[in-house]
């Protein structure tokens, strides 16, 4: 299931990072605020508990996020604001690390670090911010589910069409929440118009 967010202060924070102006700095505190008002808007799947807790009017037992079901994978490296993010607000779950580059040439994507905890019977929230040919997340999906978690859910800032409905036909069961969703690719695979690329402007390598 594919969920374009329809709030305005996502899609003003989305634009933000669109500005060639954004510096570095504020590229990566836009990106850690945005995944959490992503996470707001993908709350009603995450697994909650019961919990009873001492309050200064004694014991109380309210509802909270279960946080230890919760493992938050980040696809380096433009992500890794996103999962500050995540783990700011959920800071009991567990963080996985994924690393994966496109090839310049050939737009395919090639792991060459996989750091994940036991992810069996978990919730995994994977984060990247860009989805162009979606061959990145498809692959860190695949590999995913290959460890038997409960759920998949993945935040996305922005993705091109084409590649966000290669990711719902190839995983319809994993609930892709993402900001904004932009019409194409250019011949390099970027998005158009997109924001160029997320990790150079996340980390200063242009
Ligand atoms: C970017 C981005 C995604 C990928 C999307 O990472 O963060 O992971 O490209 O492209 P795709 O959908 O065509 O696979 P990149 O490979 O540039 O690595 P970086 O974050 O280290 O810059
Ligand atoms: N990766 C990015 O960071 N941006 C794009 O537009 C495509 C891939």
């Amino acid at each position: 299931m594919v969920k374009e967010s329809t709030s305005p202060l996502v899609k003003h924070m989305v634009n933000q990072l669109r500005d060639a102006h954004c510096d570095a700095f504020r590229f990566r505190w836009i990106l850690k605020e945005l995944a959490k008002q992503l996470l707001a808007e993908c709350c009603g799947v995450l697994p909650l508990m019961e919990r009873k807790i001492p309050t200064w009017q004694g014991n109380f037992v309210g509802s909270f996020v279960d946080e230890s079901r919760i493992t938050c994978v980040c696809i380096l490296r433009a992500a890794l604001p996103m999962q500050d993010g995540v783990l700011e607000v959920l800071g009991e779950a567990e963080g996985g690390f994924l690393a994966m580059k496109r090839d310049e040439q050939t737009h395919e994507s090639r792991l060459y670090y996989d750091r994940i905890p036991d992810i069996s019977g978990k919730t995994v929230i994977v984060v990247d911010p860009m989805v162009a040919t979606g061959g990145s997340l498809h692959d860190a999906l695949a590999l995913l589910k290959e460890r038997q978690p409960k759920q998949i859910i993945s935040l996305n800032a922005i993705g091109a069409r084409e590649g966000v409905e290669r990711i719902e036909k190839a995983f319809p069961d994993v609930d892709l929440h993402i900001a904004q969703i932009d019409p194409t690719l250019n011949k390099d695979a970027y998005i158009v118009p997109g924001l160029g690329d997320a990790g150079d402007r996340a980390y200063n390598t242009i």
